[in-house]
Protein backbone atom coordinates (compact mmCIF):
# COMPACT_ATOMS: atom_id res chain seq x y z
CA UNK A 1 0.00 0.00 0.00
CA UNK A 2 1.22 3.37 -0.88
CA UNK A 3 0.25 6.72 0.80
CA UNK A 4 1.57 9.93 -1.03
CA UNK A 5 2.33 12.89 1.68
CA UNK A 6 2.86 16.69 0.36
CA UNK A 7 5.83 18.72 1.06
CA UNK A 8 3.83 22.12 1.08
CA UNK A 9 4.17 21.42 4.88
CA UNK A 10 6.79 20.19 7.31
CA UNK A 11 5.56 16.68 8.44
CA UNK A 12 7.20 14.34 11.10
CA UNK A 13 6.98 11.44 9.19
CA UNK A 14 8.89 9.14 11.13
CA UNK A 15 5.61 9.27 13.03
CA UNK A 16 3.82 7.59 10.07
CA UNK A 17 6.07 5.05 10.00
CA UNK A 18 5.63 1.09 10.99
CA UNK A 19 2.12 0.79 9.24
CA UNK A 20 3.09 -1.48 6.47
CA UNK A 21 2.55 1.39 3.86
CA UNK A 22 4.82 2.79 1.79
CA UNK A 23 5.56 6.58 2.67
CA UNK A 24 6.34 8.50 -0.62
CA UNK A 25 6.42 12.73 -0.94
CA UNK A 26 5.29 14.44 -3.57
CA UNK A 27 5.30 18.04 -4.94
CA UNK A 28 1.55 19.60 -4.44
CA UNK A 29 2.43 22.22 -7.06
CA UNK A 30 3.33 20.52 -9.68
CA UNK A 31 0.70 19.74 -12.75
CA UNK A 32 0.96 15.90 -12.73
CA UNK A 33 2.11 13.15 -9.86
CA UNK A 34 4.77 10.97 -11.02
CA UNK A 35 3.85 7.72 -13.15
CA UNK A 36 6.17 5.86 -10.44
CA UNK A 37 3.36 6.71 -8.12
CA UNK A 38 0.34 6.27 -9.93
CA UNK A 39 -0.54 3.28 -8.09
CA UNK A 40 -1.02 5.08 -4.88
CA UNK A 41 -3.76 4.41 -2.29
CA UNK A 42 -4.10 7.23 -0.42
CA UNK A 43 -3.42 10.91 -0.78
CA UNK A 44 -2.75 13.36 1.74
CA UNK A 45 -3.68 16.76 0.09
CA UNK A 46 -2.45 20.59 1.52
CA UNK A 47 -2.76 23.49 -0.86
CA UNK A 48 -2.63 21.84 -4.01
CA UNK A 49 -2.76 23.36 -7.36
CA UNK A 50 -6.45 22.72 -8.75
CA UNK A 51 -4.91 20.84 -11.96
CA UNK A 52 -2.47 18.51 -9.48
CA UNK A 53 -6.01 17.68 -8.06
CA UNK A 54 -7.59 16.85 -11.20
CA UNK A 55 -4.64 14.85 -12.17
CA UNK A 56 -4.53 12.69 -9.34
CA UNK A 57 -8.26 11.99 -9.46
CA UNK A 58 -7.45 11.29 -13.44
CA UNK A 59 -4.54 9.05 -13.36
CA UNK A 60 -4.60 7.34 -9.61
CA UNK A 61 -6.79 4.49 -9.93
CA UNK A 62 -6.13 2.67 -6.49
CA UNK A 63 -6.68 6.00 -4.83
CA UNK A 64 -9.64 5.34 -1.83
CA UNK A 65 -8.81 7.16 0.31
CA UNK A 66 -7.67 11.73 0.48
CA UNK A 67 -6.78 13.06 3.64
CA UNK A 68 -7.46 16.89 3.40
CA UNK A 69 -5.74 18.83 6.29
CA UNK A 70 -7.94 21.92 5.56
CA UNK A 71 -10.56 22.48 8.09
CA UNK A 72 -13.15 22.61 4.71
CA UNK A 73 -11.93 20.15 1.25
CA UNK A 74 -13.68 22.43 -1.50
CA UNK A 75 -10.65 22.33 -3.16
CA UNK A 76 -10.41 18.16 -3.33
CA UNK A 77 -14.42 18.07 -4.06
CA UNK A 78 -14.09 20.39 -6.98
CA UNK A 79 -11.81 18.34 -8.60
CA UNK A 80 -14.64 15.82 -9.38
CA UNK A 81 -13.47 13.17 -7.25
CA UNK A 82 -16.16 9.93 -7.10
CA UNK A 83 -16.73 9.87 -3.39
CA UNK A 84 -18.73 7.01 -3.74
CA UNK A 85 -15.15 5.17 -4.25
CA UNK A 86 -12.46 7.47 -2.68
CA UNK A 87 -13.49 8.96 0.88
CA UNK A 88 -12.47 12.22 1.66
CA UNK A 89 -11.96 13.15 5.07
CA UNK A 90 -11.49 16.99 6.39
CA UNK A 91 -8.69 18.67 8.50
CA UNK A 92 -11.20 19.34 10.91
CA UNK A 93 -9.30 20.29 14.39
CA UNK A 94 -6.01 20.70 12.93
CA UNK A 95 -7.16 24.42 12.94
CA UNK A 96 -9.06 25.18 15.88
CA UNK A 97 -6.74 27.35 18.00
CA UNK A 98 -5.39 29.26 14.69
CA UNK A 99 -8.31 29.90 13.50
CA UNK A 100 -9.95 30.91 17.50
CA UNK A 101 -6.99 33.08 17.96
CA UNK A 102 -7.51 35.06 14.98
CA UNK A 103 -11.11 35.15 15.83
CA UNK A 104 -10.76 36.33 19.45
CA UNK A 105 -8.01 39.17 17.61
CA UNK A 106 -10.77 40.77 15.10
CA UNK A 107 -13.43 40.92 17.99
CA UNK A 108 -10.94 42.50 20.10
CA UNK A 109 -9.68 45.01 17.13
CA UNK A 110 -13.53 45.87 16.30
CA UNK A 111 -14.39 46.17 20.14
CA UNK A 112 -10.43 48.26 20.44
CA UNK A 113 -10.88 49.94 17.21
CA UNK A 114 -7.10 49.27 16.84
CA UNK A 115 -7.75 49.47 13.10
CA UNK A 116 -9.05 53.03 13.43
CA UNK A 117 -5.76 54.00 15.65
CA UNK A 118 -3.95 52.69 12.99
CA UNK A 119 -5.56 54.61 10.47
CA UNK A 120 -4.90 57.64 12.01
CA UNK A 121 -1.70 56.96 13.18
CA UNK A 122 -0.49 56.68 9.05
CA UNK A 123 -1.81 60.20 9.25
CA UNK A 124 0.00 61.37 11.67
CA UNK A 125 -3.17 62.40 13.65
CA UNK A 126 -3.83 61.58 17.11
CA UNK A 127 -7.12 59.64 17.32
CA UNK A 128 -8.58 61.48 20.34
CA UNK A 129 -11.66 60.05 20.31
CA UNK A 130 -10.84 56.93 21.45
CA UNK A 131 -8.75 58.14 24.08
CA UNK A 132 -9.33 59.35 27.13
CA UNK A 133 -12.34 59.23 29.39
CA UNK A 134 -14.46 56.85 28.15
CA UNK A 135 -18.38 55.44 29.01
CA UNK A 136 -18.48 52.06 29.88
CA UNK A 137 -19.97 49.13 28.18
CA UNK A 138 -22.53 51.74 26.65
CA UNK A 139 -25.52 49.66 25.42
CA UNK A 140 -25.98 50.97 21.68
CA UNK A 141 -22.07 50.78 20.87
CA UNK A 142 -19.56 47.12 21.01
CA UNK A 143 -16.80 48.61 22.95
CA UNK A 144 -15.78 45.19 25.07
CA UNK A 145 -16.15 41.38 25.09
CA UNK A 146 -16.91 41.73 29.02
CA UNK A 147 -21.01 41.49 28.77
CA UNK A 148 -21.40 41.08 25.28
CA UNK A 149 -23.43 39.32 23.54
CA UNK A 150 -21.74 37.09 21.32
CA UNK A 151 -23.46 34.60 18.52
CA UNK A 152 -21.46 32.04 16.89
CA UNK A 153 -23.24 30.82 13.72
CA UNK A 154 -21.11 27.15 12.60
CA UNK A 155 -20.35 25.77 16.28
CA UNK A 156 -18.49 22.81 15.55
CA UNK A 157 -14.55 22.46 16.42
CA UNK A 158 -13.04 26.30 15.99
CA UNK A 159 -16.08 27.61 18.06
CA UNK A 160 -15.89 25.07 21.14
CA UNK A 161 -11.70 26.43 21.25
CA UNK A 162 -13.13 29.73 20.60
CA UNK A 163 -16.33 29.99 23.28
CA UNK A 164 -13.91 29.61 26.29
CA UNK A 165 -11.39 32.58 25.77
CA UNK A 166 -14.77 34.51 25.10
CA UNK A 167 -16.39 33.45 28.54
CA UNK A 168 -13.60 34.06 30.07
CA UNK A 169 -13.77 37.80 28.99
CA UNK A 170 -17.14 38.06 30.28
CA UNK A 171 -19.19 37.46 26.86
CA UNK A 172 -22.56 35.63 26.85
CA UNK A 173 -21.91 32.89 24.35
CA UNK A 174 -24.54 31.26 21.98
CA UNK A 175 -23.86 29.33 19.03
CA UNK A 176 -26.37 28.09 16.07
CA UNK A 177 -26.12 24.94 14.30
CA UNK A 178 -27.49 22.46 12.32
CA UNK A 179 -28.93 20.66 15.17
CA UNK A 180 -29.81 22.80 18.52
CA UNK A 181 -28.62 21.48 22.00
CA UNK A 182 -26.01 22.21 24.53
CA UNK A 183 -22.60 21.68 23.67
CA UNK A 184 -19.41 22.06 25.85
CA UNK A 185 -21.76 23.89 28.31
CA UNK A 186 -22.77 26.58 25.34
CA UNK A 187 -26.89 27.00 24.15
CA UNK A 188 -26.83 26.02 20.21
CA UNK A 189 -30.10 27.02 18.70
CA UNK A 190 -31.13 25.90 15.51
CA UNK A 191 -31.12 28.31 12.56
CA UNK A 192 -34.87 28.99 12.79
CA UNK A 193 -33.83 30.86 16.27
CA UNK A 194 -31.68 33.62 14.36
CA UNK A 195 -34.89 36.28 13.78
CA UNK A 196 -35.12 35.67 17.96
CA UNK A 197 -31.29 35.98 18.24
CA UNK A 198 -30.46 38.38 16.23
CA UNK A 199 -31.51 41.36 17.53
CA UNK A 200 -29.78 40.61 20.86
CA UNK A 201 -26.48 39.75 19.16
CA UNK A 202 -23.53 42.17 19.86
CA UNK A 203 -21.11 40.27 18.05
CA UNK A 204 -22.01 37.89 15.15
CA UNK A 205 -19.32 35.39 14.53
CA UNK A 206 -19.51 33.52 11.46
CA UNK A 207 -17.55 30.12 10.87
CA UNK A 208 -19.75 28.04 8.33
CA UNK A 209 -18.21 25.76 5.97
CA UNK A 210 -18.34 26.60 2.61
CA UNK A 211 -21.42 24.37 1.34
CA UNK A 212 -24.55 24.81 -0.60
CA UNK A 213 -26.51 25.40 2.25
CA UNK A 214 -24.42 27.89 3.87
CA UNK A 215 -24.38 29.98 0.74
CA UNK A 216 -25.50 33.59 1.36
CA UNK A 217 -27.10 32.48 4.53
CA UNK A 218 -26.35 36.06 5.47
CA UNK A 219 -28.29 37.95 4.03
CA UNK A 220 -30.06 41.45 3.45
CA UNK A 221 -33.16 40.26 5.17
CA UNK A 222 -31.26 38.76 8.60
CA UNK A 223 -28.91 41.87 8.27
CA UNK A 224 -31.82 44.13 8.77
CA UNK A 225 -32.18 42.53 12.20
CA UNK A 226 -29.05 43.02 13.92
CA UNK A 227 -28.92 45.51 15.95
CA UNK A 228 -27.09 49.03 14.36
CA UNK A 229 -23.95 48.78 16.43
CA UNK A 230 -23.03 45.06 16.02
CA UNK A 231 -20.62 43.55 14.36
CA UNK A 232 -20.15 40.69 11.97
CA UNK A 233 -16.73 38.75 11.91
CA UNK A 234 -16.28 35.94 9.41
CA UNK A 235 -13.56 33.26 10.00
CA UNK A 236 -15.36 30.17 7.93
CA UNK A 237 -15.99 30.91 4.32
CA UNK A 238 -16.67 33.83 2.33
CA UNK A 239 -19.35 32.46 0.09
CA UNK A 240 -21.76 32.39 3.42
CA UNK A 241 -22.42 36.49 3.52
CA UNK A 242 -24.02 37.81 0.88
CA UNK A 243 -21.32 40.74 0.01
CA UNK A 244 -23.35 43.35 -1.94
CA UNK A 245 -26.29 42.99 0.82
CA UNK A 246 -23.34 43.58 3.52
CA UNK A 247 -21.82 46.49 2.17
CA UNK A 248 -25.24 47.93 1.48
CA UNK A 249 -25.89 47.84 5.14
CA UNK A 250 -22.49 48.91 6.28
CA UNK A 251 -23.18 52.28 4.09
CA UNK A 252 -26.38 52.86 5.63
CA UNK A 253 -24.79 52.46 9.57
CA UNK A 254 -27.17 49.48 9.63
CA UNK A 255 -24.96 47.33 11.37
CA UNK A 256 -21.65 48.75 13.44
CA UNK A 257 -18.63 46.80 11.18
CA UNK A 258 -17.11 44.06 9.85
CA UNK A 259 -13.81 42.05 10.38
CA UNK A 260 -13.39 39.91 7.78
CA UNK A 261 -11.21 37.34 6.94
CA UNK A 262 -12.53 35.21 3.96
CA UNK A 263 -14.52 36.30 0.93
CA UNK A 264 -16.47 35.06 -1.75
CA UNK A 265 -13.54 35.67 -4.24
CA UNK A 266 -9.75 35.55 -2.44
CA UNK A 267 -8.04 37.42 -3.56
CA UNK A 268 -10.65 40.33 -2.56
CA UNK A 269 -10.89 41.97 -6.11
CA UNK A 270 -8.96 45.27 -6.43
CA UNK A 271 -12.72 46.55 -7.45
CA UNK A 272 -15.08 45.30 -4.45
CA UNK A 273 -16.96 47.80 -2.48
CA UNK A 274 -15.64 45.96 0.78
CA UNK A 275 -11.99 48.00 0.15
CA UNK A 276 -13.53 51.58 0.75
CA UNK A 277 -16.58 50.38 3.17
CA UNK A 278 -16.97 51.80 6.73
CA UNK A 279 -15.53 49.88 9.66
CA UNK A 280 -14.54 46.87 7.87
CA UNK A 281 -11.44 44.98 7.97
CA UNK A 282 -9.61 43.31 5.74
CA UNK A 283 -7.64 39.91 6.74
CA UNK A 284 -5.96 38.15 3.40
CA UNK A 285 -7.45 34.53 4.71
CA UNK A 286 -5.09 34.62 7.82
CA UNK A 287 -7.04 32.81 10.66
CA UNK A 288 -6.05 29.23 9.77
CA UNK A 289 -3.17 28.33 6.75
CA UNK A 290 -0.83 26.16 9.24
CA UNK A 291 -2.36 22.70 10.98
CA UNK A 292 -1.15 21.98 13.96
CA UNK A 293 -0.54 18.18 15.04
CA UNK A 294 -1.21 16.78 11.36
CA UNK A 295 0.34 13.49 12.21
CA UNK A 296 -1.88 12.83 15.13
CA UNK A 297 -4.88 12.33 12.67
CA UNK A 298 -2.93 11.26 9.68
CA UNK A 299 -2.23 8.17 12.23
CA UNK A 300 -4.91 7.58 13.85
CA UNK A 301 -7.04 7.71 10.23
CA UNK A 302 -3.87 5.41 8.84
CA UNK A 303 -4.92 3.23 11.90
CA UNK A 304 -8.59 2.76 11.23
CA UNK A 305 -8.21 2.63 7.65
CA UNK A 306 -5.53 -0.44 7.61
CA UNK A 307 -8.65 -2.13 9.97
CA UNK A 308 -11.60 -1.41 7.77
CA UNK A 309 -13.00 1.33 10.47
CA UNK A 310 -14.77 4.16 9.47
CA UNK A 311 -12.35 7.47 9.50
CA UNK A 312 -12.38 10.70 11.39
CA UNK A 313 -14.13 13.89 9.65
CA UNK A 314 -15.78 11.74 6.86
CA UNK A 315 -17.08 14.74 4.54
N1 LIG B 1 -10.27 31.28 7.81
C1 LIG B 1 -9.49 30.20 7.82
O1 LIG B 1 -8.28 30.26 7.65
C2 LIG B 1 -10.14 28.87 8.09
C3 LIG B 1 -9.36 27.85 8.64
C4 LIG B 1 -9.97 26.65 8.96
C5 LIG B 1 -11.32 26.47 8.71
N2 LIG B 1 -12.05 27.47 8.14
C6 LIG B 1 -13.48 27.27 7.83
O2 LIG B 1 -14.18 27.06 9.04
C7 LIG B 1 -15.16 26.06 8.80
C8 LIG B 1 -15.57 25.43 10.11
O3 LIG B 1 -14.51 24.67 10.63
P1 LIG B 1 -14.73 23.65 11.87
O4 LIG B 1 -13.48 22.88 11.97
O5 LIG B 1 -15.26 24.37 13.05
O6 LIG B 1 -15.86 22.73 11.23
P2 LIG B 1 -16.89 21.76 11.94
O7 LIG B 1 -16.34 21.25 13.23
O8 LIG B 1 -17.32 20.81 10.90
O9 LIG B 1 -18.11 22.74 12.30
C9 LIG B 1 -18.96 23.29 11.33
C10 LIG B 1 -20.20 23.80 12.03
O10 LIG B 1 -21.03 24.41 11.06
C11 LIG B 1 -22.35 23.96 11.25
N3 LIG B 1 -23.08 23.98 9.98
C12 LIG B 1 -22.77 23.34 8.83
N4 LIG B 1 -23.69 23.63 7.89
C13 LIG B 1 -24.58 24.44 8.49
C14 LIG B 1 -25.76 25.06 8.04
N5 LIG B 1 -26.20 24.90 6.81
N6 LIG B 1 -26.42 25.84 8.93
C15 LIG B 1 -25.97 26.01 10.18
N7 LIG B 1 -24.86 25.44 10.65
C16 LIG B 1 -24.19 24.67 9.81
C17 LIG B 1 -22.24 22.55 11.78
O11 LIG B 1 -23.44 22.22 12.45
P3 LIG B 1 -23.69 20.79 13.15
O12 LIG B 1 -22.63 20.71 14.22
O13 LIG B 1 -25.04 20.85 13.75
O14 LIG B 1 -23.50 19.78 12.08
C18 LIG B 1 -21.03 22.71 12.70
O15 LIG B 1 -21.44 23.18 13.95
C19 LIG B 1 -14.47 25.11 7.81
O16 LIG B 1 -15.42 24.36 7.07
C20 LIG B 1 -13.68 26.03 6.96
O17 LIG B 1 -14.42 26.39 5.80
C21 LIG B 1 -11.48 28.66 7.83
Amino acid sequence: MKLLYPTSLILDVARLEGFSVELQPYDVKAPEIPAEHHDADILITWTNSPDNLKYARANLPNLRWIQSLAAGPNDVLSAGFDTSRVVVTTGSGLHDRTVAEHALGLLLNAARRFYEMRDFQLQGKWPGHLGGPQPDRPKDRFTTLRDARVLVWGFGNIAKCLAPSLTLLGAEVRGVARSPGVRDGIQVYAEDSLPKLLPHTDALVMILPGSESTKNVLNAERLRLLPKHAWVVNVGRGTSIDEDALVDALEAGEIGGAALDVFQTEPLPEGSRLWKAPNVIVSPHAAGGRPQDAEDLIQYNLRRFLANQPLKNII
